[in-house]
């Protein structure tokens, strides 16, 4: 019988984490679960550990007798380059010392042509985990509905939205996602894999104007000019994978699914 795969999520807390934990458990692994701040609450079936990649804390003991290590931890609104660069530094120097047989990495779409800090921070530690020793996996995704609708959540009470509505992307259902990156939670390394794209490249215009025909909200949406070479990337399309349409969930679906979910709450 091939024993169980021993899996530890980083960032099992984010958007990511929180969609893979119960697919992996579906899947038969035994998961452990990290977080700087773990819940206290018993969770029987996730074995929950402290972990904090900026300064080490935690990292021999999370990986402890593991086998696969999906890394989703990530500081996209804070300091990217310590946590997502060193961090993974950190991760894959002890990931190396406990025999880790595949560091999965989730990173972005585009990463590698839109200079843009947090992506320049994504692809440099895709590098390290490329030239790590330890046997690995990179997968790289669009963004998820839920980071859109929090983008469209905050502009919402704004009285006209000005989007750089040109900008190009393909955002896709974390589950979906999830579930592509969980292919690769084996004990067998991938190396660089397909990216995992939504099902559809949109612009911020038409993902603006469904959110504001599915809320009801009556806003002018304008356009809003930015200058630069990191606009012009995402105008173009370079965060979009249109060959690799791998989740089926549009984002009039997953809207509609999720503004339901609020109103029974
Ligand atoms: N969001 C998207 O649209 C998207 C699209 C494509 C790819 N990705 C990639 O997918 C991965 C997961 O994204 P996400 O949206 O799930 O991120 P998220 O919701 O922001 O979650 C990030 C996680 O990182 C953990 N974390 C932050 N600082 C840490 C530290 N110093 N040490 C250990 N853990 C730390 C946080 O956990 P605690 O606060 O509990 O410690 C949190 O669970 C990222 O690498 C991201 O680049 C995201």
């Amino acid at each position: 019988m091939t024993p169980r795969t021993r899996t530890l999520v980083t960032g099992a807390t984010g958007t990511l984490g929180n969609a893979l934990r119960p697919r992996l458990l579906e899947a038969g692994h035994d998961v452990r679960a990290a977080s700087r701040s773990p819940p206290s609450a018993d969770d029987n079936d996730v074995e929950w550990v402290e972990l904090d990649v900026l300064d080490g804390t935690g990292l021999e003991e999370a990986l402890a007798d593991v086998d696969v290590v999906i890394h989703a931890a990530s500081a996209p609104r804070g300091d990217s380059e310590a946590v997502d660069v060193h961090g993974t530094e950190r991760l894959l120097e002890a990931a190396d010392d406990a025999d880790v047989e595949n560091v999965v990495y989730v990173s972005i779409v585009g990463v590698d042509e839109v200079p843009l800090s947090y992506y320049e921070h994504k692809r440099r530690a895709e590098r390290a985990v490329e030239d790590s020793s330890v046997p690995s996996t990179v997968v790289r995704a669009t963004q998820f509905h839920s980071f859109v609708f929090e983008l469209l959540e905050t502009v919402a009470r704004v009285p006209v939205w000005a989007l750089p509505t040109q900008f190009r992307i393909q955002p896709i259902d974390v589950g979906e996602a999830a579930d592509a990156i969980l292919e690769y939670a084996t004990r067998e390394p991938s190396g660089r894999v397909p990216d995992v794209g939504g099902p559809d490249v949109r612009t911020v215009r038409e993902l603006a104007a469904a959110y504001r025909d599915a809320t009801g909200v009556r806003r002018p949406i304008v356009r809003l000019p930015v200058p630069g070479s990191t606009a012009a990337a995402f105008r173009s399309g370079t965060a979009t994978c249109p060959d690799r349409t791998v989740g089926t969930t549009s984002w009039e679906e997953w809207l509609g699914g999720r503004l339901e979910s609020a109103a029974e709450r």
